[in-house]
């Protein structure tokens, strides 16, 4: 339970904030697409706050992590509590549960529990982010690809992993319609 507080608590931290705030620029999430992510900082602030905010976003549920894993608690409950850092970067309490969409930190909590997949995201979403410039489309087909190399590369971890890209897709809801329309924005 102590891991579980622990993972919500620290995903609700928003990288995209602090970095901004500490730069001195404006609140990521009055600008571009309005997300407090990486790809909303990136549009707006260039690749070094971009840089600091995936970094971040990406780091902050490793102690929820690491204490579960220390604790020796199996694959199910780790995912569990990679789910609550999602869950608490994007429904955060301080800030009226209107969060992110969950890519980062999943970035990180994947790194954590099964680093080939999460490479595999990772070189995918940098490939199709350069290819065709869009972070929700490098997003989705990331997300979409996970449970696939997570049943090659991690089987433990299947539904974990699925579970985190029902989310990721939830919160891409917008891009989804966005996408439909011909209108979303690029990097
Ligand atoms: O990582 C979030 C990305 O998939 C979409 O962000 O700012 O383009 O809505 P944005």
């Amino acid at each position: 339970m102590a891991c579980l507080l622990l993972g919500y608590a620290s995903g609700s931290w928003l990288g995209a904030l602090w970095v901004c705030r500490l730069a001195g620029v404006d609140d990521p999430r009055l600008a571009g697409s309005g997300n407090p992510g990486f790809s909303n900082v990136l549009r707006l602030y260039g690749r070094r706050l971009a840089a600091a905010t995936l970094a971040l976003d990406a780091v902050k549920g490793m102690p929820a992590l690491g204490l579960a894993m220390a604790f020796g608690l199996p694959p199910w409950a780790q995912g569990v509590i990679g789910l609550a850092v999602l869950l608490g970067h994007s429904y955060p309490p301080w800030h009226r549960f209107r969060g992110g969409k969950a890519v980062a930190s999943a970035f990180g909590v994947l790194l954590v529990l099964t680093p080939g997949v999460a490479m595999c995201c990772a070189v995918l979403w940098a490939l199709l982010a350069w290819r065709v410039r869009t972070a929700a489309v490098a997003s989705l087909s990331s997300a979409g690809v996970a449970p696939l190399a997570s049943l090659w590369l991690a089987p433990d971890y299947v539904l974990v992993v699925t579970t985190f890209t029902a989310l990721v897709l939830v919160r891409h809801l917008l891009n989804i319609r966005r996408l439909g329309r011909g209108d979303e924005p690029g990097l």
